[in-house]
């Protein structure tokens, strides 16, 4: 298997980076080595590297930056992801593609499963929502895993927010009404790679299992970490000139569960591994342990 990996200077890419390192056939394209808005760019790396998946990890996640500027934001997260699919399709790789649980309303009373009604409530959302059927059409070969308040070794996540938060004694807000699956990329990067080995197409929910809201997982991360952070819980309504997101968006895994592939951890477990692990990088400073 030769993999290619697109936006592999982002958190997921560098995870994807980090987990397959030990493999041969790995190559990871930065947003500066291949845009993925540029078509030609896209096609060239493609063609020259004749990849058997791509697994594109580039995208505007911001909601805010997407809310900014929404052509970029179509731009990147729609055509750009196209671009990957299709150029996939034309060496006949696979293309693995993230989105998100913000394609949901998050009005639900029970956890989502994949086959449940989308409606997205922000341009973000609606993006990504669009991507989905744009890499579907562009590539018949596409493992599209929606994923969800993602964190690990790498940039900013609420877990970094909550440290440095308790580092610098100001206060944190979150929101204790906006409840969500966090999920670990590590936990992420294995549960694609098996999905890749057993031949996998469509899509999945690929989260941590269960839900918390914001406010409930910064606590934890302070408690597992021994940290004194001043964590401040609002309504999500109450946040002055927030962009709207949903407010219950956990994913319930129906495809990994119905076909015996689900290898995600609860979401209290995963944290509580990630921070073991990380805990000397996150309170110290450095990216490794
Ligand atoms: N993080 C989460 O909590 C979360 C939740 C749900 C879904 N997702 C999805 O998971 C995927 C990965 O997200 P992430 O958290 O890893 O995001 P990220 O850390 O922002 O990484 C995205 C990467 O894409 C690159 N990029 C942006 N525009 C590009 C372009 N035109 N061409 C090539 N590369 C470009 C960025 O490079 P620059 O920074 O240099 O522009 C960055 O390295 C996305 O599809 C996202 O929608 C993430």
């Amino acid at each position: 298997m030769t993999i290619l990996v697109m936006g592999a200077g982002g958190r997921l890419g560098m995870e994807f980076m980090d987990r397959l390192a030990s493999l041969d056939d790995v190559t990871g394209l930065t947003h500066v080595q291949c845009d993925i808005t540029d078509s030609l760019s896209v096609e060239r790396a493609v063609l020259e590297l004749q990849p058997t998946v791509v697994v594109n990890c580039a995208a505007q996640p911001s909601v805010d930056a997407c809310e900014q500027d929404r052509d970029q934001a179509y731009r990147i997260n729609v055509l750009g992801a196209r671009n990957v699919a299709h150029a996939a399709y034309k060496v006949a790789a696979k293309v693995v593609h993230f989105s998100t649980d913000y394609v949901f309303d998050g009005t639900a009373a029970r956890p989502y499963v994949e086959r449940d009604a989308v409606g997205p409530v922000n341009w973000y959302g609606r993006t990504k929502l669009m991507s989905e059927e744009v890499v579907r059409q562009a590539n018949p070969d596409s493992l599209i895993l929606r994923v969800a308040n993602v964190y690990g070794a790498h940039g900013d996540n609420t877990v970094t927010a909550v440290v440095r938060a308790a580092q610098a004694g100001t206060q944190l807000v979150l929101p204790d009404d906006q409840v969500m699956s966090p999920t670990s990329a590590s936990e992420i990067v294995q549960q694609t790679m098996l999905l890749i080995q057993r031949g996998a197409v469509g899509t999945y929910h690929v989260t941590g299992k269960g839900q918390t809201s914001h406010y409930e997982f910064a606590r934890s991360v302070a408690a597992i970490l021994g940290l004194d952070a001043q964590l401040v819980p609002v309504h999500a309504a109450d946040i002055l000139g927030r962009v709207p997101r949903p407010l219950s968006t956990p994913l319930a895994h129906e495809h990994l569960r119905l076909e015996g592939q689900d290898m995600m951890s609860e979401w209290d477990q995963a944290l509580y591994e990630f921070l073991v692990d990380h805990k000397h990088a996150l309170l110290h400073g450095g990216e490794e342990a």
